[in-house]
């Protein structure tokens, strides 16, 4: 009997101007986690809305779910035949709570028929129990939660309607290493009773830690399968995803480290950060490490004014300035590349030319009333070169781009915007391995210039590889002030928890 519990044969994807599948064919196996490989925009997250029916294959293609063709129309199709998915966007309902949203449309019921809240309640915690994040509480409105909260309450969904076969589209992109080793325990858990994973990221250490057998797509077609993950070549499998030699994954950079630049007195908001402390120096790249929740976003959030603080003072250049809110940041200089791109930095319906320039438009693109929009459409192609963002042209609208491809944008619009302290928070998420190592050249740059750069990052590679100093955070305060010489994983992982 054969092991493949799924197969591809053929499939194909047309969207206006671009094909995003061609002739995709590959098998499954059961008990596998079959990890999808590529750059932004190859065509990942097409081949899993279409098993999963979002989206409806060009003719010619078929799917076989246990040897037998399927055709599937919907969503609730593929969950009726034991398919469930976490997707790349979030599909929560932000007033519902965490337990509603999880057990939407299969509420649990008593035996008169009404919802029984006791079993749902006590359900959704279990489940978070295991996934180790009890700060999150099944009461609590989704939209108060964080952006990785709330991918694990996704998975907790996902994970709580007991599917056979489990897609997890870079379920782990805002988690960091806590999270995510609680959710690799859980799939190993689950693969031993059969259960078999999709599983997408482009966090490149994950394919060892959790892959069985892999598939890579570039531009919609397969170039590679990999048929054991854990003896695997990384150095191979990088090339085939970008499709040439990558240099160097963190690029190097001779720190140059100056004058104060930024500083950071006392800030508090209550019941979430308490006396935060830190200075900033020109050319300096430093890292804000720490769990999920322990107050790295607030702490961003409320430097630029977006949440109110109840006390706090900022200094640029030794002088005190006033930033109650996110124009004002901008106005002195600080740029904040908010981690929640889809709600906070990204214009959906805009294209990605005028999502680029929109906020520098007065300041860069104006003489006087009159647009420049030669110099407009100029910078905004350098962008998108700079970044390899993938889209047929800069007019294309912005929902029209593959997640990654979306993050590419929202990075250039602050980098566009010129400031010269910047925080970036999560930069990297869902950016694909190529495109990373641009993005750290670009942050080397920037602090070359006399920038200061605050790199909030869940990633710990990420963070020694790329700061000079770095901050840990735990439940809401600074725990350890560590210089990059003597950081280590360990070391930063001992503060965090
Ligand atoms: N609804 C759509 N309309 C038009 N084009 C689309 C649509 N969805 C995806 N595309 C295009 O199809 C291609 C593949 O996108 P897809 O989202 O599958 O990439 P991906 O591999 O998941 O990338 P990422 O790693 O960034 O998530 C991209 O060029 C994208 O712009
Ligand atoms: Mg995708």
């Amino acid at each position: 009997m054969s092991d493949s519990i799924l197969r591809f044969e053929n499939i194909s994807k047309t969207f206006p101007g671009v094909k995003a599948l061609k002739n995709m064919s590959f098998e499954i196996r059961r008990g596998d986690v079959h990890v999808l490989l590529g750059e932004n925009g190859a065509g990942k997250s097409t081949l899993i809305k279409i098993l999963t029916g979002v989206y409806q294959a060009d003719e010619g293609g078929t799917i076989y779910l246990n040897e037998k063709p399927v055709q599937i129309h919907d969503i609730l199709q593929s969950r009726k035949l034991g398919i469930g998915t976490v997707f790349q966007e979030n599909s929560l309902i932000p007033h519902l709570n965490v337990a509603e949203n999880v057990f939407l449309t299969r509420e649990i019921r008593t035996a008169s028929g009404t919802i029984d809240w006791k079993r749902t309640y006590e359900e959704c915690e279990r489940w978070i129990r295991e996934l180790g994040v009890d700060h999150i509480n099944p009461r609590t409105q989704v939209r108060r939660l964080s952006v990785a909260d709330q991918q694990i309450v996704e998975i907790v969904k996902v994970f709580s309607q007991n599917p056979s076969i489990i897609i997890l589209d870079e379920p782990t992109s805002s988690l960091s290493e806590h999270e995510i080793k609680n959710l690799f325990r859980i799939i190993e858990t689950l693969k031993k009773k059969g259960v078999t994973f999709i599983y997408v990221s482009h966090r490149m250490e994950e394919i060892r830690q959790i892959g069985d057998r892999a598939t890579i797509f570039r531009d919609g077609e397969l170039t590679g399968e990999i048929e054991n993950c854990k003896t695997a070549d990384m150095d191979e499998i990088i090339n085939m995803i970008v499709g040439r030699t990558l240099e160097e994954k963190f690029p190097a950079r001779e720190s140059c480290i100056g004058e104060v630049l930024f500083e950071v007195r006392d800030i508090q908001v209550p019941n979430t950060i308490y006396d935060i402390s830190f200075r900033l120096h020109r050319g300096e790249v430093l890292g804000f490490s720490g769990l999920v929740g322990s107050g790295r976003t607030s702490t961003a959030k409320a430097i630029i004014g977006a949440i109110p603080r109840t006390s706090g003072e900022i200094y640029i250049n030794g002088r005190q300035v006033r930033v109650t809110n996110p124009a004002e940041a901008i106005a002195n200089g600080i740029g904040y590349l908010p981690e929640d791109r889809k709600v906070e930095g990204l214009i959906l319906s805009k294209s990605v030319k005028e999502n680029i320039t929109l906020p520098s438009l007065k300041r860069k693109f104006s003489k006087g009333v009159i647009l420049d929009a030669k110099k407009e459409r100029k910078t905004a192609e350098e962008y998108r070169e700079k970044l390899r963002i993938k889209t047929p042209g800069i007019n294309r609208l912005s929902k029209f781009l593959s997640g990654g491809n979306q993050q590419k944008v929202v990075f250039a619009k602050w980098l566009c915007s010129e400031a010269n302290i910047y925080i970036f928070d999560e930069p990297t998420r869902g950016i694909d391995v190529g495109a990373k190592s641009e993005i750290y050249q670009i942050i080397n740059d920037l602090v070359g210039k006399g920038a200061a750069v605050i790199v909030i990052s869940s990633e710990l590679p990420e963070i020694l590889g790329i700061c000079d100093r770095v901050l840990v955070m735990r439940d809401g305060r600074i725990t350890a002030d560590i210089d990059r010489r003597d950081a280590t994983q360990e070391r930063i992982m001992s503060y965090s928890i």
